[in-house]
């Protein structure tokens, strides 16, 4: 393949002219200086995303009403249900279980491990394969604070520090406090983290930590955990996996409680009613929505599926105003664009720097500082660069990560992104990448307390889906942890609650009914339908002659 054009090679000179100076002051321990506390928050108003006023609009019905989100996500809010209530028979389930588990990546899985480990019989239902998820493709690490000279007080301060002091403290406090025992639980089960040769574990930076407490498995991290928790669960007999089968309805019952849901099989484009005595949504995230319009490193099936069944049973939500960037995705070659380059790029020493090979930030700010500052040195410095098709982005100098740290520590420490690229004929051990901000995660969702329990009695939920424990900014190496700690919460929280539950009262789907009329009444007529299940990429000349 062709690799760079002849006028990005041109310009890759000047990344090479600097290169010698800028790894002797890495060597040094020398770095660009990170932002002071008020050049952070005024980086953040002036060129995060977050922080424009275009593209949000006040939500008109739910338990939010009146908040100011993305337009995206409030068109997914104020949306109809994909059945007719009246036309469901709730009279006979098709499955009954103790535990429905709604989703099947990391959370999901997590939560039905514990499940099972408490006697529960689950139904794992997923609208894609066993495993397809933001989980799978999380690159860079987990974070905790298993080393000498940390504790999970210092992980929580950088928890609270990289989330703006927004975050709820208990559930960030269950986060860091469970995170030793995570990567125990881990080990145990057979995921494969990188060591040293006496054994211990390998540590790394991320961005905005005082601590090296990122664990990897190169740059496939979340395939490896994903492997592990996977295998786990299908040898399990009381762990039932229903793969392409989506829920598009919570169940309630005549006490208010969450009784089940309603699936619908991507195959045979059948309905089933799933009869259960608790439910955990672990749907993940929004990616699938592109808020203002920013290509995603999230897998396909990320539409906002659980926050459209939890908003429409009367759940409220928190921090939907937040969404993250990614600040380092590809921009080059267009068959790359939106996918993910982990940060442990950076956290091995690679700088950012701009056209003319310079650096213009500190290259380890909490994720949305970062993205700022890479947008501001592109449209307001003006000096990014262009990629052939028109984007722009900066440079992200990979090369010195085998001059800071031997030859060959890139195919080692980042095997995928090497094939990811070499298949384009670029060798990111000798050659930069082009980067911008990608949207990455959906920052908020979900309310819960810090045993993932929401506000409607039966509905647990966890991982990407919830918020709270982020605040408006999540750091990385926290969502693989929050996923794991999460799931494990729910899946042993919701088993205890199905010990004190009665199995009585009638299902009902009224939630929805009422939430439609709520709908007309707000003078909401043309409301898309959700959960959107899959998404939509039919260009629209395409899409105008197929309606022709
Ligand atoms: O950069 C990364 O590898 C992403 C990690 C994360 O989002 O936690």
């Amino acid at each position: 393949m062709s690799g760079y054009t002849p006028e990005l090679k041109e310009l890759i000179k000047r990344v090479e002219a600097t290169r010698p100076q800028r790894v002797e002051r890495a060597r040094r321990g020398e770095h660009f200086p990170p932002l002071s506390m008020e050049q952070r928050m005024e980086w953040l108003k002036r060129y995060h995303p977050d922080y424009k006023e275009e593209g949000r609009k006040e939500v008109r019905v739910g338990p939010n009403k009146g908040d100011v989100l993305p337009e995206e996500i409030v068109n997914v809010l104020e949306s109809r249900s994909r059945i007719e209530p009246e036309r469901i028979d709730l009279g006979r389930a098709d499955l009954e279980t103790d535990i429905l588990i709604i989703g099947g990546g990391g959370a999901g899985t997590a939560a039905a491990l514990m499940a099972d480990n408490m006697g529960r019989k689950v139904i794992l239902a997923t609208k894609l394969r066993h495993g397809d998820s933001n989980t799978i493709m999380a690159e860079g690490g987990i974070q905790a604070a298993t080393q000498e000279g940390d504790s999970p007080y210092y992980h929580y301060l950088d928890v609270m520090g990289g989330g703006h002091f927004t975050n709820k403290p208990e559930l960030v406090a269950a986060l860091v406090n469970d995170a030793p025992l995570i990567i125990d639980w881990l080990e145990d089960m057979g995921v494969m983290f990188n060591k040293y040769p006496d054994g211990r574990l390998m540590t790394r930076h991320g961005g905005g930590t005082c601590r090296r407490r990122m664990h990897s498995a190169g740059d496939m991290t979340g395939a490896e955990i994903m492997r592990v928790l996977r295998d786990e669960a299908r040898n399990r007999e009381n762990i039932k996996v229903m793969e392409f089968s989506p829920a598009v309805e919570l169940l309630l019952d005549r006490k208010g409680r969450c009784r089940g849901a309603i699936l619908f099989n991507l195959e045979t484009k059948e309905y089933y009613t799933v009869k259960a005595r608790a439910v955990i949504l672990a749907t993940g995230g929004f990616g699938r929505l592109h808020i203002q319009g920013f290509p995603t490193t999230n897998h396909y099936g990320a539409t906002a599926d659980g926050l459209v069944l939890a908003y429409r049973a009367g759940v409220r939500t928190c921090f939907l105003e937040a969404t993250q960037y990614h600040p380092t995705g590809a921009v080059y070659p267009e068959q790359n664009v939106g996918l993910l380059i982990t940060e442990k790029v950076r956290g091995l020493g690679a700088q950012l720097l701009n056209v003319d090979g310079e650096e213009f930030c500190f290259p380890l700010e909490p994720r949305d500082v970062e993205s700022a500052c890479i947008i501001r040195e592109c449209l307001e410095v003006g000096k990014g660069i262009m990629t052939p098709t028109g984007r722009i982005g900066v440079w992200l100098d990979s090369p010195m990560i085998d001059l800071l740290h031997g030859e060959g520590t890139v195919k080692k420490e980042l095997p995928a992104k090497y094939i990811q690229f070499k298949r384009y004929g670029i060798d990111i051990s000798k050659e930069p990448m082009l980067v911008y901000p990608t949207l990455h995660y959906q920052n908020g969702g979900i309310e819960i307390n810090e045993f993932g329990e929401t506000s409607l009695p039966g509905l647990y939920a966890a991982g990407e889906v919830t918020g709270g424990v982020h605040g408006k900014n999540r750091l990385m190496g926290n969502s693989l942890l929050d996923v794991l700690v999460f799931g494990r919460r729910t899946g042993m929280k919701a088993s205890e609650y199905v010990g004190r539950v009665k199995d009585e009262g009638e299902l009902t789907l009224e939630h929805v009914e009422r939430f439609h009329e709520e709908l007309k009444a707000a003078g909401i007529n043309e409301a898309p339908v959700a959960p959107i299940l899959l998404p939509d990429y039919t260009p629209d000349h395409v899409r105008a002659r197929q309606f022709r």
